[in-house]
């Protein structure tokens, strides 16, 4: 049988193939978006698993939006207004299908910065989207490349990160996160605020969603994969109800819900006493883990590579003077070290900049040490030879 049309451009995922390599014992992998799972709170959730076993109508099915107890608990949580409302989703990647679902006929123009979230760029390209990318600089998108875009080509969505990116770490400043939801209102493109990091900060202080300017043209995802555990599978989206209403429609479809004794787990956690105490501390391990990375590379890398600091999330982006750094991340990896290429969060026909994406949350402080020494060694002979 044939696969659909959609599916043959999908390139497989690399990152998938380089996880599985970076499973062998002998390398240290800064190369998937894990968080710690020493650090999952586990001992938060013994409650509610064991009352669990009292509560069979968790184990019924259940509302497609999603558990009532948890969306009450969110609405509060994430100050929603009655015109807004929130659904529950199996994890925020899902949230993303449903919209592209939802909004996207094949050849409608979607805009993201670039680089930009692989699983994003799959599921758009999954529905046939036209990708148009702007280039993001240290404070976010280019705005005077993202206002000619969104002039000249009436995109319907743009889709961004704009907290502790993925893959470059970059958090949008106050004033670009303003410009951009004035830009949406201006020319009516929907703003779809992807922000599984947000939580994650650890230095610098919070700035409002973007979503906070542009409340009627956003739809804004979360995640529990980053503060509570990938796992359970969970993530939330919010937007004015004629937004969500269409997703909750796709949602049928696609699973009828999302678990409900997962949902009720997730409630029990979020309201357990201590649960600011674990964010708490996950944001200080992943501080110490941050430092110790941007330390070493800043002593250990070659001149010709850059990076700059991040105040939350979890990556650091490299980057590198010209070079193949698919080879670059093969030898790596015969060196005991996994990394991901730049090029894979570009669309395919897109030039990327030569860069590598390092995680810092998921090896241990000597672990990461050790990282960048065989990283830095294999960067110095190679880079030499360029
Ligand atoms: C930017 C971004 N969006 C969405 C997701 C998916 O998160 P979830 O586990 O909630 O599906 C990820 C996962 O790493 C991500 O980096």
């Amino acid at each position: 049988m044939e696969i659909a049309q959609s599916l043959q451009q999908i390139q497989s995922s690399y990152i998938r193939e380089i996880l599985s390599a970076a499973c062998n014992k002998n390398v240290i992998s800064l190369a998937g978006g894990l968080p710690d799972e020493q650090a999952f709170p586990i001992d938060l959730m013994r409650p509610t698993l064991t009352q669990l076993a009292e509560m069979p109508n968790v184990f019924q099915y259940g509302a497609t939006a999603g558990y009532g107890p948890l969306l009450d608990f969110l609405q509060h949580h994430f100050a929603l207004p009655d015109s807004h409302k929130v659904m529950m989703c199996t994890g925020s990647q899902q949230g993303l299908d449903l919209i592209a679902r939802a909004y996207i006929n094949p050849g409608d123009t979607v805009v993201m910065e670039a680089p930009s979230y692989l699983g994003a760029m799959q599921v758009f390209g999954l529905v046939s989207a036209n990708i148009v990318t702007v280039a993001q600089n240290a404070h976010g998108p280019d705005l005077v490349q993202l206002e000619q875009c969104f002039e000249q080509q009436s995109p319907k969505m743009f889709y961004a990160v704009p907290d502790f990116h993925n893959p470059t770490g970059v958090c949008w400043s106050l004033e670009t996160r303003q410009q951009v939801a004035a830009l949406c209102i201006k020319y009516n493109v929907a703003f779809i605020e992807d922000a599984p990091y947000r939580e994650l900060r650890f230095s610098g202080n919070p700035i409002p969603l973007v979503s906070d300017f542009c409340p009627e043209h956003s739809i804004v995802l979360r995640s529990f994969s980053k503060i509570a555990s990938p796992g359970l599978r969970l993530g939330a989206v919010s937007g004015k109800i004629a937004f969500l209403d269409p997703l909750i429609k796709v949602k049928q479809g696609a699973d009828l819900h999302s678990s409900v004794p997962m949902q009720a787990l997730l409630l029990g956690l979020l309201q357990h006493d201590n649960f600011g105490l674990h964010i708490d501390k996950i944001r200080a391990l992943y501080k110490t883990r941050y430092q110790v990375l941007f330390d070493a590379l800043q002593q250990q890398l070659p001149v010709t590579c850059g990076m700059n600091s991040v105040e939350g999330g979890m990556f650091i982006w490299v980057t590198l003077p010209e070079c193949d750094t698919f080879a670059l991340a093969k030898t790596l990896l015969a060196n005991g070290v996994a990394v991901v290429p730049s090029p894979v969060f570009y669309p395919e026909a897109h030039p990327a900049q030569a860069a590598l994406r390092l995680n810092f949350t998921n090896a241990t402080a000597e672990e990461l040490q050790e990282a960048v020494r065989r990283l830095t060694d294999v960067l110095h002979n190679t880079l030499a030879v360029i």
